[in-house]
């Protein structure tokens, strides 16, 4: 495993990976089983995988978040070891942001909703750095053998991106993956290690209840009476899905955690 420290490194590295499918995995680090199954789908479907570790500044809307977000290195890489990744880009937010974030990518439907609305500003970070790494990552331009993988935990984003894919002609293929989830049901992520020993025996409850309550208003009412701080639940078509895929979305907080998750309706 190659690990390139910056984005020059890697530059430098791919002009050998020439004729190479390459699938790349984005991460924000400290990986778990969910960023493993990306990884997995990658190598089988990938001659060249290429993960990439970046927490990245412009996607938090609260700064404690972003001070809060565990930089886990040494663990990640391990992890990425054993799931056979080739090559890690480990940019700078320098070299990233050159224009001090002057320019972004910016949506304007899609983005406003569910963590939109409560989040101002967290998909415009999210598509401008995605952007870039795609810029920075791809090695062909054929979309057919460059291969983009991202979990379903995260529809929205998964839906944004795609859709940036498709407006500005972006030769890469969106490979959405398949939520993991520990054996109690909570969908994994990188905040479960954040909550005490009590929440997290709570948590659960979030998946249940979407997948469980008759509507909306009974999953959120049973989520509160639970103890979780519902931010949004709605049950909605996102994007340009196909007629019928209506999903149920939620956020909702255990004290100062806050957890997402999304189940298919019907
Ligand atoms: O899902 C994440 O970890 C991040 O939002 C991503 C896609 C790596 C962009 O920073």
């Amino acid at each position: 495993m190659i690990v390139a420290q910056g984005i020059d490194a890697w530059l430098t590295t791919k002009r050998g990976l020439a004729g190479r499918s390459l699938g790349f995995v984005p991460t924000m680090g400290n990986l778990h089983a969910g960023h493993a199954a990306l990884l997995a789908r990658a190598r089988q479907e990938c001659d060249t995988v290429l993960l990439s570790v970046f927490v990245n500044p412009t996607q938090f809307d609260d700064p404690d978040d972003l001070a809060r977000y565990p930089r886990t290195l040494e663990p990640d890489l391990a992890l990425a070891r054993s799931a056979g990744v080739d090559h890690v880009l480990l940019p700078t937010a320098a070299e990233l942001y050159p224009d001090g974030y002057t320019y972004k990518v910016q949506e304007s439907a899609v983005s406003t909703v569910l963590c939109g609305a409560s989040r101002p500003g967290h998909f415009d970070g999210v598509l401008s750095v995605v952007m870039k790494l795609l810029q920075i990552a791809q090695l062909g331009g054929d979309p057919a053998a460059q291969r983009l993988y991202m979990g379903e935990k995260d529809w929205q984003q998964l839906t944004l991106v795609r859709g940036m894919v498709d407006a500005f002609f972006l030769p890469w293929t969106v490979v959405g993956c398949p939520t993991v989830r520990e054996a109690d049901g909570l969908a994994m992520s990188s905040r479960n290690s954040r909550l005490t020993a009590e929440r997290r025996a709570l948590a659960p409850l979030l998946a249940k209840t979407l997948r469980e309550a008759p509507d909306a208003d009974a999953a959120r009412a049973a989520l509160e009476t639970a103890g979780f701080r519902v931010d949004y639940l709605e049950d909605r078509v996102l994007g340009a899905a196909p007629p019928g895929a209506m999903r149920r979305f939620a956020a909702a907080f255990l004290d100062e955690v806050r957890l997402i998750d999304n189940v298919a309706l019907g």
